[in-house]
């Protein structure tokens, strides 16, 4: 297995003291938080002074179903810190008290102290000429997805065409602010364009096609994105009735061959806790896993309502995703409200970030938290789901919301 911390450094972390630690051995993460000195992904700086808002409503750290307790980690695979055990989703273990005041700094600097990544998505790289939106994602956020500027329509619009314009901004952007980036998506059954879906191609054509895509987007970005969405949603839907279910491990050795140093995760929605859809995607991954393909993570991502499914199942499911070998990346976290948006309503959606954010500290194979977009003004919420919004941690003026705090307090913030 590739970049596996070996078990001595975990020690070593441990015993300096350690409460809380992410730690990914030689990749392009390589972190390993201390209170002090915390290493995140590369070229990512920390503890920023304190910039960040204060919360208004003094910050209490539980969340609307109550106690997930956070527990020092080492590396995906460590079965004994795994976080099934350590987590009391539901058990009510009250508000949080504090011996020490809240942390200050943005976002990026308290999840940089507990070891992770957090990021958030760009909708399209023409985003990034609002100086506002860019200020705000680049001070708070340490990872950056393109949102869909690395989907086949825009990157491949033509067949052996390729347009890289999108993305080489949305990677530019994140490199200059010194943020990691989540490569989205290399597969997936939507937004393929017509060139690929009308014509009659054979299967070992569109095997051919396949690999040059994959060969030539990661190959492009090599070094450059830590992190793959490989095949996305992609149990069924055009790759699997065209070339079958192996298309997967084709996918994963092609993108692995393109960039050894990435991450490569298979990505899915509805599939977050137990039973269900997450049995399936947790069979497929298994499998791939049992054949030895280059599968280094499984993506979940937590498009939710305010009933998301029970905390205690989705803190198992990073657990025995862990007992693989296999990291569980939170990718795309929007909590959509019935608009327009009250009070309460606002207050349920900070619980649910923060239950989320603590689940993902409390896994020991939980190295990044994406949100779907940060702001408002622009999620996919309001066209995919007419009559709802305010999904996200920032309002459509870039204003913190409850969310955030929830955010922030997760952290220790
Ligand atoms: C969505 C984008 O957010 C929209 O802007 C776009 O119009 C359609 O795709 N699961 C995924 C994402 O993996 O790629 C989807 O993104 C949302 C659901």
């Amino acid at each position: 297995m590739r970049r596996r911390l070996c078990a001595a450094a975990v020690a070593a972390a441990l015993a300096a003291g350690i409460s809380a630690v992410h730690l990914i051995g030689g990749g392009p993460f390589a972190e390993a938080a201390t209170g002090s000195s915390a290493s995140v992904p590369s070229g990512v700086e920390v503890g920023v002074p304190g910039t960040a808002p204060t919360d208004p409503t003094g910050g209490a750290a539980t969340g609307a179903a109550g106690g997930v307790a956070t527990t020092a980690r080492g590396t995906a695979g460590s079965p004994e810190q795994g976080v099934g055990s350590h987590v009391d989703a539901g058990a009510g273990v009250g508000p949080q008290t504090r011996s020490t005041p809240p942390l200050t700094g943005p976002l990026r600097a308290l999840a940089a102290r507990r070891g992770i990544a957090v990021g958030a998505t760009v909708m399209t790289s023409s985003n990034l000429t609002d100086s506002g939106y860019s200020a705000l994602l680049g001070s708070e956020y340490s990872m950056l997805t393109p949102e869909n500027d690395m989907k086949w329509s825009n990157v491949h619009p033509a067949p052996g065409v390729y347009d890289f314009t999108g993305p080489d901004l949305d990677v530019a952007f994140a490199q200059s602010h010194g943020m990691a980036v989540r490569g989205h998506n290399l597969a997936w059954s939507a937004d393929n364009p017509s060139w690929l879906t009308t014509v009659p191609f054979s299967r070992d054509q569109l095997i051919a096609i396949l690999h040059d895509h994959i060969s030539t987007v990661v190959g492009r970005y090599r070094g450059k994105v830590a992190q793959w969405d490989v095949v996305n949603e992609g149990i069924g839907g055009f790759w699997w009735d065209h070339i079958g279910p192996d298309y997967i491990d084709m996918a994963f050795e092609w993108a692995h061959e393109a960039d050894p140093s990435a991450e490569l995760f298979y990505n899915d929605f509805g599939a977050e806790g137990l039973g269900g859809k997450a049995d399936q995607v947790f069979e497929l991954v298994r499998g791939l896993r049992q054949r030895g393909v280059s599968i280094d993570g499984v993506g979940l991502e937590s498009h939710f309502d305010l009933n998301p499914p029970p905390l205690g199942d989705i803190a198992a499911n990073m657990h025995r995703l862990n007992a693989l070998g296999l990291e569980s990346a939170v990718t795309e976290l929007d909590v959509r409200l019935a608009m327009p948006a009250n009070g309460p309503d606002l207050d349920r959606q900070r619980g649910i970030y923060n239950d989320m954010l603590r689940i993902c500290l409390a896994a020991i194979n939980c190295k990044t938290f994406t949100t779907w977009g940060f702001t408002d003004k622009d999620s996919w919420i309001p066209s995919a789901y007419p009559g709802y919004g305010a999904a996200l941690p920032f309002d459509q003026s870039y204003a913190p919301k409850p969310a955030y705090y929830g955010l922030r307090a997760a952290l220790g913030g």
